[in-house]
């Protein structure tokens, strides 16, 4: 009978009956293995030497470089919303601030190392990571110390870059994360932390897979980075590299790295997962870059998409992937949606 036929093909289908699963806000949250909360968010900061300075980064819509004085008004109101944690670039821009060893990194009364201070002083519960490289506070733009040929000289970009990164621990950095690429700067990090007595409380954020690409634009001016020849090919992965990243990220481990990072974040989804593979035990951190930031704003703008819903979605997409740690220049604005 036509009864019979009927339940025997839904029998037949039980498999395929997925909508239940999902028919509900609630349930569709409980689908996902990690929810975005305010905890795993890092906000980028850029920090200037003109001490009343607030201007907007043009090619980065909504951010802008600050000056000491303005750094504590700026991100008050932000703790208050939830805000935990922000990542700060120092940014000099005095004329003679540069030079072939980047000394401005740093420097005791330039930016970065004041803000630590003023930020651990003045907002106690936030948690400062504090980026570490040179390409800030270099007369080339490039992230670490040159042999005449304009090649990197790693031996003394690490000496320099694990120096700079004591000088941040020392003042107060509860993370120290570097993103120069030089070979052997997790190691030397570590062991300067060590000998320094301060390892246990200072938390060491390899950016250890980052690519090189075309996404880093809108960062590099905000922070007037961009190399003033060549570019970073041989230093940051190439994008095809998977195996490269995986022995990165293997690497850095190996040298002590309490924390991986995967960098740009939306192209390299996979590199995310894998790196959670690899680091099964640590936190996984990734970092959706200025220009990934500023295409999502400029698809927005153009009406291809909500730009809400695709910070969400693109975010969503990297703890997916893996990561459990995001720095995200929607931070401020996942603050607010987050309480909706
Ligand atoms: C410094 C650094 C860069 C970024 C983070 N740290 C720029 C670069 O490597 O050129 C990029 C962040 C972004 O694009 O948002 N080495
Ligand atoms: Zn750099």
């Amino acid at each position: 009978t036509s009864t019979q036929a009927t339940s025997v093909s839904i029998a037949g289908d039980i498999k395929s009956q997925l909508h239940a699963g999902y028919s509900h806000p609630l349930s569709r949250a409980w689908q996902a293995e990690r929810q975005l909360t305010k905890a795993m968010l890092i906000y980028p900061i850029f920090v200037t030497d003109n001490p009343d300075e607030f201007t907007p980064i043009p090619s980065l819509p909504n951010q802008n470089r600050l000056g000491l004085n303005q750094v504590v008004p700026f991100l008050q109101p932000l703790v208050e919303q939830g805000l935990r944690s922000v990542i700060l670039f120092g940014v000099p821009l005095a004329p003679g601030a540069k030079d072939a060893l980047g000394t401005a990194a740093d420097d005791p009364e330039g930016p970065v190392l004041q803000a630590i201070q003023l930020i651990r002083r003045s907002l106690p519960q936030l948690y400062v990571v504090v980026d570490v490289c040179l390409c800030e506070y270099t007369s080339h733009g490039h992230c670490g110390i040159l042999y005449e040929d304009g090649s990197l000289n790693n031996a003394m970009s690490v000496e320099r870059v694990s120096d700079v990164a004591m000088a941040y621990a020392k003042a107060g950095a509860h993370c120290v994360a570097p993103s120069d690429m030089n070979d052997g700067r997790i190691r030397a990090i570590k062991l300067k932390l060590i000998e320094e007595g301060i390892s246990h409380r200072v938390n060491l954020m390899s950016y250890a897979a980052k690519f090189s690409g075309c996404l880093y634009g809108p960062f590099r001016d905000a922070a007037g980075s961009c190399p003033s020849f060549g570019d970073r090919k041989c230093y940051q992965l190439p994008p095809g590299g998977r195996g490269l990243a995986r022995r990165a990220i293997r690497r850095d481990i190996d040298e002590g790295a309490d924390i991986i990072m995967v960098k740009p974040a939306s192209s390299y989804l996979d590199i995310i997962s894998d790196a959670k593979d690899i680091a099964k035990d640590m936190p996984v951190a990734a970092y959706q870059v200025s220009g990934e930031y500023a295409m999502i704003h400029a698809g927005a703008k153009a009406g291809v998409f909500d730009l809400k819903t695709m910070a969400f979605e693109s975010t969503e997409g990297i703890l997916r992937a893996g990561a459990g740690i995001v720095v995200s220049y929607f931070t401020p604005q996942f603050l607010t949606w987050l309480d909706a």
